[in-house]
């Protein structure tokens, strides 16, 4: 069967998944990427995963930095995802207005997400047009209980309670 990527796309969108922006410091430098590709690999040792487009900055700066935080984003921060998903393209300082500590790795931490996981680079293999990214668990921990999750579902941001 040949599979369209329309088709392939629509099917894909009816997984419902939570939204992150993966950050990182690369050389001095902030930056950070939209992400729904994120997944939990292993308990022992403690590893996550997301999958890079290689078409992305983040896809070649990941390598390079060797670190990488996982920002799990509540409902209220849709703009943080829209923020991460392309406008930053056109930004001086995407970090600007964006409050961020940081934890294990230095990669900027989001203020006020529903948590966060602060990973080395593990490991990486080849997935096609993405690359599997594997981190090492460094740091992680919940911020804010109160807050309902921002979801994503064929193309749509929602939530739920
Ligand atoms: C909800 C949502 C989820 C996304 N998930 C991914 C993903 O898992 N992997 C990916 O490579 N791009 C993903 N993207 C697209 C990137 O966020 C987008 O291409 C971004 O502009 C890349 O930034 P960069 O080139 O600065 O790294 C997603 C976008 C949205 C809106």
């Amino acid at each position: 069967m040949v599979v369209s990527a329309n088709t392939f796309r629509s099917v894909m969108g009816h997984f419902a998944t939570g939204v992150t922006v993966v950050t990182l410091n690369c050389d001095g430098v902030d930056h950070g990427m939209t992400v729904n590709s994120f997944a939990s690999v292993s308990l022992d040792p403690p590893l996550v995963l997301f999958n890079a487009d290689e078409e992305t900055n983040t896809h070649d700066m990941i390598p390079q930095a060797g670190n990488f935080a996982v920002n799990i984003l509540t409902q209220k921060q849709e703009w943080l995802s829209n923020r991460f998903a392309g406008e930053h393209h056109k930004m001086d300082d995407p970090f600007e207005d964006v409050p961020v500590f940081r934890a294990a790795t230095g990669a900027p931490v989001l203020e006020d997400t529903l948590a966060y996981i602060d990973c080395t680079l593990e490991e990486s293999y080849p997935g096609g047009d993405h690359t599997i990214y594997i981190g090492h668990v460094e740091d992680l921990g919940l911020q804010q209980s109160e807050e309902n999750p921002l979801t994503f579902y064929t193309g749509s941001y929602g939530s739920i309670d």
